[in-house]
């Protein structure tokens, strides 16, 4: 847990001080207590909540002091609220993935709205009032599209196609093996088998100094700030 509180410390030093990080590291930092190579990166995971599958990677993370971005289909939500409080009781960043999981390229206007605000206020009536990002199903939408999004929005730069694998080994030398600092990382945790490969990469990354954050603390510690209906991709934009 002692991770999470120089997670938080930086992102207060940036807030203040309106630098990146990494400089106040250098110009503030004692040398014992920050590692030389402070190396952040985001595991993001879609379609959830799921009992079964979700409870034990909240359980995993926990164990590990790592966070992690959700992205939530908005009709899951209230038959699996204990799963979403547990979330936002953890430190984890909720996002929204629509209601229905629709792709919102070519959908029209109205359905937009409707599929977000609607996930929007279901999560806001569970865990208050906040900017719940969005990951557009599929990841694309137009630019006209994303003038109706209100928040930011956040898409992947490393995917190890989970969904399509299925199999713990596969997945996780996938992930490894595009692991580098600041990338987001796209999962999915309604599958065992991503779950585990997921445990076993925050083992693997931690072990080599890497620290697992939300997207928010990501673009936050890179001095990045997030602007609506902008697509970011990693820590860097
Ligand atoms: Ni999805």
């Amino acid at each position: 847990m002692g991770k999470r509180w120089l997670v938080l410390l930086l992102l207060c030093l940036t807030a203040v001080l309106g630098r990146g990080a990494e400089e106040i590291v250098t110009v503030n930092a004692p040398a014992a207590e920050i590692p030389a190579e402070t190396k952040y990166i985001a595991l993001t995971f879609d379609d959830g909540p799921r009992m079964g599958t979700t409870d034990r990677l909240l359980d995993g993370l926990k164990e590990r002091g790592a966070s992690a971005t959700f992205f939530l289909v908005g009709e899951r939500v209230a038959e699996n609220r204990q799963l979403v409080e547990r979330m936002a009781a953890e430190g984890h960043q909720i996002g929204n993935h629509t209601w229905s999981h629709v792709r919102l390229q070519g959908a029209g206007e109205a359905t937009i709205r409707q599929e977000i605000r609607k996930t929007q206020e279901t999560l806001e009536q569970l865990v208050g009032k906040g900017d719940y990002w969005l990951r557009p199903p599929y990841g694309q939408m137009d630019e006209k599209e994303r003038s109706y999004v209100s928040v930011p929005m956040v898409q992947w730069s490393v995917d190890p196609r989970d969904w399509e694998k299925r199999d713990v080994q596969k997945v996780k030398k996938a992930v490894l093996a595009a692991a580098k600092p600041n990338v987001i990382i796209l999962m999915h945790d309604i599958y065992p088998t991503s779950v585990d490969a997921a445990l076993e990469i925050v083992d693997a990354l931690e072990e080599q100094g890497y620290i697992f954050v939300t997207v928010k603390e990501l673009l936050a510690l890179n001095g990045i700030t997030p602007q609506p209906g902008v697509l970011y991709r990693s820590g860097k934009g």
